[in-house]
């Protein structure tokens, strides 16, 4: 997820007023800034890696002449964060410059074909193939407008974009385009601004027109003008008034990142679909060549590392070990050895505990391969081959978004290498990779369908002194994870363990009243897992139970149930069963008058052991 920024003055300068945009988005991503502007008909670039403040210090992003001009804050998805691979991207001219939001999955192919034209490339990134790409379409007919130009380029992309395109051959106007990332045009009484998201122009004008998929726009000092990208034709739409404060815009109107980064899942986990074939392949091979394979991570990635076991076992038949990383090297850090394959799982990719383990493993010649969201980080340096999740920044304490884009990743690899392996049937390797696809949609139906419900539960046990999160085979995992969200966002005790082990001790805790909750899906263990759940019940626990849609089964043992559709395969079911979870942390958190962003004694990123 990028930031990315254009505006179109009447007059003044246009590079401090996109700055300052920036820094607006800067939650969208950070790792790398960069402004263009047009003056004499000429691109003026200025753009680094760091945040926006330190580039700004070292480059002045102020001092760029010119009325029109675009930008962009950078979080990174395709080529590290340095300062060639930032935006905004030049074709071999200079004449055009593009700035991008998104992913487009045939940029390897697209760059080939562009190579072979002669264009030469700077960066490592994806984007580039835009500018190149809209100065071939001006080589083979150089009378084009930039408008035919950039329909011509963006109707070669697969892939989502938000785009912003300014050209020396007309620079009196901006182009942009949308499919899947978003893009929203603001509307002021001197000035048009297109931006990712509001809260880039908000505080100078509040009134707004949403681009839909498939839309072209063009900036002028005249005002916008919407087109279709399929056949250019015209499309009518008046601005919307906002009437979000600034510090709400950031959040979308959510009233917390946590909420909003909850509902953001279906478009994250579309995100971590969009992969290059190369990453998974390479990094499937390494896992079906290795002797042992660790999954090392922390908190909620350990949490995925302990269902992606489960996942690489019943798909690949390969064992892999889930460790916590803060326990490897205790562990492991004498047997680990050049035929040990460490995949290490964090988002942050800074996690001490997780490099530790690493760093010893590396030491001992293990081979280090690496899942993480922060492209650049040190996990990305250390591993020998990373794959990134990208789910965009996230800003709340607590791990959700990127758990189920780790998850989606994991399940992808499994898939991968069972089919190098050739474990499954094409059959169930087309119902897998169908399920996977559709798991955005199952998201979205899960929180407009069941966030209510959720709410009413955290309302109805606000008080309850201490909660179960049982499960068992692959819903262990999510068991988990519930607790730990449930135990950070507000602070109530938790015990999570496989439903399984009740009898060997903890059901001794059980008094009437006790909350249970069991995680339900119709795998190979729900008949024992039924049992589990009268056990409990009989000892007056009262059963909260997340279950398939319909499973009047366990509706007639449960005194709460909250509903996911039907037909999830048991190794996808976590993605789906811990959305409920999420949203009783959150909802508990508030019930008892805790703000879910920022959780005591934590930080975002532990980078201390
Ligand atoms: C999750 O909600 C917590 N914030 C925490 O457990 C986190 O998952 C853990 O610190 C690992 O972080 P990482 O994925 O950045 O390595």
């Amino acid at each position: 997820m990028c930031g990315i920024f254009g505006c179109v003055l009447k007059q003044g300068n246009a590079a401090p007023v996109i700055h300052a945009s920036l820094k607006r988005l800067e939650y969208r991503g950070y790792d790398s800034v960069g402004i263009a502007t047009i003056s004499n008909s000429e691109i003026h670039v200025k753009k680094d890696q760091g945040k926006i403040d330190d580039v700004h210090k070292i480059l002045n992003l102020d001092d760029l002449p010119g009325t029109i001009g675009i930008g962009h804050t950078r979080w990174a998805t395709h080529g590290a964060p340095l300062k060639v691979n930032a935006h905004p991207h030049t074709d071999c001219t200079e004449q055009i410059a593009v700035v991008h939001n998104g992913i487009i999955e045939n940029f390897s192919e697209l760059k080939f074909e562009l190579e072979n034209r002669g264009h030469v490339f700077r960066s490592k990134t994806d984007t580039e193939v835009v500018a190149h790409l809209i100065e071939e379409s001006f080589k083979r007919n150089p009378s084009l407008s930039l408008v035919d130009a950039v329909l011509d380029a963006v109707k070669k992309i697969d892939g989502s974009y938000a785009l912003a395109v300014v050209s020396a051959k007309e620079p009196d106007k901006i182009v942009c385009a949308r499919n899947e990332s978003p893009l929203v045009i603001g509307v002021g009484e001197d000035a048009v601004y297109c931006a990712s998201d509001i809260p880039a122009f908000l505080p100078v004008t509040n009134r707004a027109v949403f681009v839909n998929n498939g839309e072209l726009v063009i900036l002028s000092p005249e005002g916008y003008e919407i087109r279709k990208i399929q056949d250019a034709s015209m499309v009518t739409r008046e601005p919307k008034v906002i009437d979000w404060t600034p510090e709400m815009a950031v959040k979308q109107g959510y009233p917390h990142f946590m909420i909003k980064e909850i509902h953001e899942q279906p478009e994250t986990l579309r995100n971590t679909l969009r992969f290059q074939e190369h990453y998974l392949d390479l990094i499937s091979t390494f896992l079906d060549r290795a002797r042992e394979v660790f999954l090392v991570a922390c908190g909620t990635s350990y949490h995925a590392c302990l269902a992606a076991s489960y996942m690489f076992s019943k798909l690949a038949f390969l064992a892999t070990y889930p460790v916590m990383a803060s326990e490897f090297i205790e562990q492991h850090g004498k047997s680990v050895n050049i035929d040990s394959t460490i995949l290490a799982v964090s988002q942050s990719g800074e996690t001490a505990d997780t490099l530790a383990a690493v760093t010893c493993s590396q030491q001992r010649a293990a081979t280090i391969l690496g899942l993480t969201n922060t492209i650049g980080s040190t996990l990305t340096r250390v591993s020998r081959v990373y794959i990134g999740q990208q789910s965009g920044p996230e800003i709340g304490v607590a791990a959700t978004k990127t758990f189920t884009s780790q998850l989606s990743v994991l399940a992808q690899l499994a898939l991968r290498l069972s089919k190098k392996r050739g474990k499954i049937s094409q059959d169930e390797m087309d119902m897998l990779e169908e399920k996977l696809e559709t798991l955005p949609e199952t998201v979205e139906t899960i929180i407009m369908t069941q966030e209510e419900k959720v709410k009413q539960i955290a309302h109805k046990y606000r008080d309850a002194k201490i909660f179960f999160f049982l499960g068992r085979g692959i819903s262990t995992a999510t068991a988990y994870e519930g607790r730990l969200k449930l135990m950070e966002i507000a602070y109530v005790p938790a015990i999570a363990f496989p439903a399984g082990e009740s009898k060997h001790g903890p059901i001794s805790l059980i008094e009437e009243g006790f909350p249970v909750v069991f995680i339900c899906p119709r795998d190979g263990c729900y008949k024992t897992l039924i049992g589990n759940i009268m056990e409990m019940k009989a000892r007056g626990a009262s059963i909260i139970a997340i279950i398939e849609e319909g499973d009047e089964e366990i509706k007639a043992l449960a005194n709460d149930y909250v509903e996911v559709p039907r037909g999830i395969p048991e190794v996808l079911s976590p993605i789906p069963f811990v959305i409920p979870l999420q949203l009783l942390a959150y909802y508990m958190a508030l019930e008892r008058g805790h703000n879910p962003d920022t959780p005591r004694n934590l930080a975002k990123s532990v980078t201390v052991k």
